[in-house]
């Protein structure tokens, strides 16, 4: 029995993904700031160094599998915390799993990033930089001080960085034996995308994001395709990031892939 470790599986995709892969035959730990066999608050160091801890002793430092769905949305009051959960949540987990993860049989890991991750691109990011060096404190002065774009730079931004170090990873993980792909969810009903649509600043411009499938997706939606690229079937797949978007990004960059 695979087992897998994964963060933010109290509700939405996560929940949803838990659910997928307990049926495919996954022993889960999950990480959540409520409702997990590790309860962390992956918004600071300290909760992602205990997160880390806890998970290490709790599978013996050996791990078939890791899923990463914690994320905050644009919504989200301190947009400081988007950052914090959505780039340093998903990438301290994965440099401190690896040695766990390369232990594991035939493991692999899943990050779940978004269609906003092509949104702002990386030489246009304004987050690049404090990101990738791992600047926590100027990340997130940048989207504390931008204002009303505060919300969209921070989620963009972490996305675009997210999906940015997954792909920078490939190497150095393939080379571990170690399969690493992002999944690019489009608009999903879970309680994340609800409050932003209630969201008087963003509800507008998220209700008129429809794709060409002409529907949201359903979190089940997401964890079908999270659960196939942790298995077998998906032995070659590694680097990559797979859009479940019911075609929005085609639509929107049909030139840019
Ligand atoms: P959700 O709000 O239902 O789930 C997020 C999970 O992360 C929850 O279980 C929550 O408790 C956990 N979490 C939040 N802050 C945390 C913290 N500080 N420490 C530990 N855990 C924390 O949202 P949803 O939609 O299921 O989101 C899952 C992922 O999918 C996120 O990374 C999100 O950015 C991404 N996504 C969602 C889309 C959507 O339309 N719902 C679209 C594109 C990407």
């Amino acid at each position: 029995m695979p087992l897998t470790l994964m963060s933010g599986c109290a509700t939405g995709i996560g929940a949803a993904t838990r659910q997928a892969l307990e049926a495919a035959g996954h022993q889960i730990i999950g990480i959540d700031i409520r409702d997990a066999e590790i309860v962390a608050d992956l918004s600071t160091s300290a909760g992602r160094q205990q997160a880390l801890h806890e998970a290490l002793a709790r599978c013996g430092g050996r791990l078939d599998g890791l899923v990463l769905c914690a994320g905050l949305g644009p919504q989200t009051p301190d947009v400081g915390k988007v950052v914090s959960v959505n780039y340093f949540g998903a990438v301290e987990l994965l440099d401190g799993l690896l040695p766990a993860l390369q232990r594991g049989t035939a493991p692999a890991a899943v990050v779940i990033s978004s269609v906003a991750s092509a949104h702002l691109l990386w030489d246009k990011n304004p987050l690049a930089q404090a990101l990738e060096g791992g600047d926590e404190a100027q990340a997130q002065a940048i989207v504390r001080g931008a204002g009303e774009h505060g919300g969209n730079l921070a989620y963009a931004g972490s996305k675009n960085a997210l999906t940015v170090a997954v792909r920078k990873r490939a190497g150095s993980w393939g080379q571990a034996g170690v399969r690493l792909n992002t999944v690019a969810p489009g608009a999903t009903e879970t309680p994340l995308l609800q409050a932003g649509l209630q969201d008087p600043r963003f509800g507008e411009s998220i209700a008129k994001f429809v794709p060409p499938l002409g529907r949201r997706a359903e979190p089940a939606e997401m964890a079908s395709v999270i659960t196939f690229l942790m298995g077998s079937g998906a032995s070659y797949v590694h680097g990559a990031q797979i859009c479940i978007d019911g075609g929005i990004d085609a639509q929107m960059r049909p030139t840019q892939f």
